[in-house]
């Protein structure tokens, strides 16, 4: 379990693990799933309206979720953070081509943090992979600490099992629950779930 190793360790595992599952592109069909399409409209449709002015994307692979958030929010700062330098290059490809200006960094969130606080921070498809119990804690705390005051987190993951992966989001003080949607419908049910900072 690369959980039971200190988060470095850690780190250079699954920083090791993802650029070996980014050798493709596009290595879960994110562009081109029909199922990731679906998700990705519901959770844009989950955001409370208000004017963003800076917003990150946390483990956001190459990026086809971010460049949905940059063009759903064209006058926002966009920043998309992911574990793996392989992805990152193409999900930077993908902003020049498409001439938005969408900024990728390398970074692991179990031991680094962007720069910024934002106000509103996507988390999609990613705590599964950062372990359990105190790993899992320490992964939540560190990405509502991205949060400025009155920012908006939103959280997809799978459903039901997100119940168990938002404990430490639920005993946080400093977050509310704001909203939760749930789609049973698909061959793999998810949730949106969006928390806010007191
Ligand atoms: C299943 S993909 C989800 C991509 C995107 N959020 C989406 O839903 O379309 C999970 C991503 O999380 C990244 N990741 C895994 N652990 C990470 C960590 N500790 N810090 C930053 N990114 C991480 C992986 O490299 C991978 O690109």
């Amino acid at each position: 379990m690369p959980s039971l190793l200190p988060p470095e360790q850690q780190g250079r595992l699954l920083r090791a693990c993802f650029e070996h599952k980014h050798r493709r592109p596009d290595p879960w069909g994110h562009a081109v799933d029909p199922y990731e399409a679906f998700k990705y409209a519901q959770t844009l449709a989950c955001v409370p309206r208000r004017q963003y002015r800076r917003i990150v994307d946390i483990g956001c692979s190459e990026g086809t979720f971010t460049h949905l958030v940059a063009e759903a929010h064209p006058a926002a700062d966009v920043l998309g953070v992911d574990i793996s330098e392989r992805a990152l290059t193409r999900a930077r490809s993908r902003a020049t081509a498409a001439g938005r200006e969408i900024t990728f960094e390398a970074l692991d969130v179990l031991t680094h943090s962007p720069r910024h606080r934002f106000d509103l921070a996507f988390c999609c498809e990613l705590l599964y992979y950062l372990g359990r119990n105190d790993r899992l804690s320490l992964g939540c705390a560190r990405i509502a600490a991205l949060l400025a005051p009155g920012g908006m987190l939103v959280l997809v993951h799978p459903w039901p099992e997100s119940r168990g992966l938002y404990r430490p989001f639920d005993d946080n003080t400093a977050l509310i629950l704001h909203s939760e949607q749930v789609w049973t419908t698909s061959h793999r049910p998810f949730a949106v779930t969006v928390y806010e900072r007191t």
